[in-house]
């Protein structure tokens, strides 16, 4: 028997401009007529989206080269999702059955160009693989880093999305010692006992500086840096001659509810990265594209064996996804999160 599709279909919008962190009553979920695919698009009926904190940049944001959208009062939230194809108009390469991966994430139906999405192959195990940030870690570590056998390497931020591969990734790339910063006592124990973490310092639990030097009394070779600000300052400090220091994110400014999510100071001795020779250096995942595919096969490979686990937490339902993008600011989760709505 045919499956009749929805008349209307749900989206979430930002309703109100928020004043520090968005919370859910700056969101609303409305109701509208499932969209028509015309020549070349296609409607993808969304399985899984997101939830990220790069969207805090986006609604609040002013920081330049940010290579998506800023989001406006009335605007759709969006951002990446992993659906299926239930409508294709003419003319495309799509057929309705095919699973794609797009950016219109944060609604049931996205109405997509077709040469916006791409079809999931097999490479990964979990469609919702697809949606990890461990891309970004994995190409910080190999191309900017470029972690040695033996490297001791400090992942800040280390229980979140990209922190919680990076540490692992790290390890199957030869580091001899990996250690995090998390601010959650709790999460410092799982990194240690679910992800293999050898040490993990815990910022706001007394001076940094001491518990680095416990963690790593030689100091730190590579640090993939998610947070900036103090603790990549203490990273620094921590850094031993010829580090390199690959940034990936500045969680310490991007959710923080004094800022606009679009900036992250931090006071670095430059003095002393010049006597060392320690690097800094941004990772953006568009400079590298040859990274995704070597990151997909790789990720694929380490999954089937055993050697890296995906840590995820799956948010059941668009109405608990405003809160869980609340949740994700407040640190109440570790590794992944995503939003999963029902096939149908
Ligand atoms: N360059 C790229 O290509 C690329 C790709 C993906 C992501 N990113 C960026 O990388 C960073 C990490 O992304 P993610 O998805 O892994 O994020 P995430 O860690 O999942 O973000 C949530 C975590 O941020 C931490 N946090 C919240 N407020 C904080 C604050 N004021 N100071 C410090 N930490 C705070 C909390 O961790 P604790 O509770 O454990 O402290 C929370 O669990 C983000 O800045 C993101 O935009 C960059």
């Amino acid at each position: 028997m045919a499956v009749v599709p929805p008349a209307t279909t749900r989206e979430i919008l930002l309703s109100a401009p928020p004043d520090g962190l968005p919370g859910p009553e700056h969101f609303t979920i409305t109701r509208k007529p499932v969209p028509v695919p015309g020549p070349g698009q296609v409607v993808v009926r969304n399985r899984y989206f997101l939830v990220f904190p790069g969207l805090r940049t986006l609604i609040g944001g002013q920081a330049d080269g940010v290579p998506l959208p800023r989001i406006h009062v009335g605007d759709a939230l969006f951002g990446p999702a992993v659906g299926e194809v239930v409508a294709a108009g003419p003319g495309g390469p799509l057929r309705p059955g095919d699973t794609v991966i797009h950016l219109l994430g944060w609604r049931e139906h996205a109405l997509v160009a077709a040469a916006d999405c791409a079809v999931l192959d097999d490479v990964l195990p979990d469609p919702v693989a697809h949606l990890s940030s461990g891309s970004a870690a994995y190409g910080a570590l190999t191309r900017l880093a470029g972690v040695r056998p033996g490297d001791t390497v400090f992942v800040t931020g280390a229980a979140g999305a990209v922190g919680t591969l990076a540490g692992p990734v790290a390890r199957l790339l030869g580091a001899g010692r990996v250690i995090g910063s998390t601010r959650s006592p709790e999460k410092a124990e799982r990194l240690r006992a679910e992800l293999g973490y050898d040490a993990v310092v815990v910022p706001g639990s007394g001076p940094i500086d001491g518990q680095l030097a416990t963690a790593a009394p030689d100091g730190v070779d590579v640090v993939l840096d998610n947070v900036g600000g103090e603790t990549l300052a203490a990273a620094v400090r921590a850094a031993r001659r010829g580090a390199r220091c690959a940034l990936v994110g500045a969680l310490s400014g991007q959710l923080s509810p004094a800022r606009d999510g679009g900036s992250a100071p931090a006071e670095i001795d430059t003095f002393r990265l010049v006597n060392q020779g320690i690097s800094l250096s941004g990772y953006r995942g568009a400079d590298h594209p040859e990274v995704t595919a070597e990151w997909h096969g790789r990720f694929g490979d380490w999954l089937r064996s055993g050697e890296i686990t995906f840590p995820q937490v799956r948010i059941p339902g668009m109405d608990d996804a405003p809160r869980a993008l609340q949740e994700l600011f407040e640190g109440r989760h570790f590794g992944t999160v995503v939003v999963e709505l029902p096939p149908s």
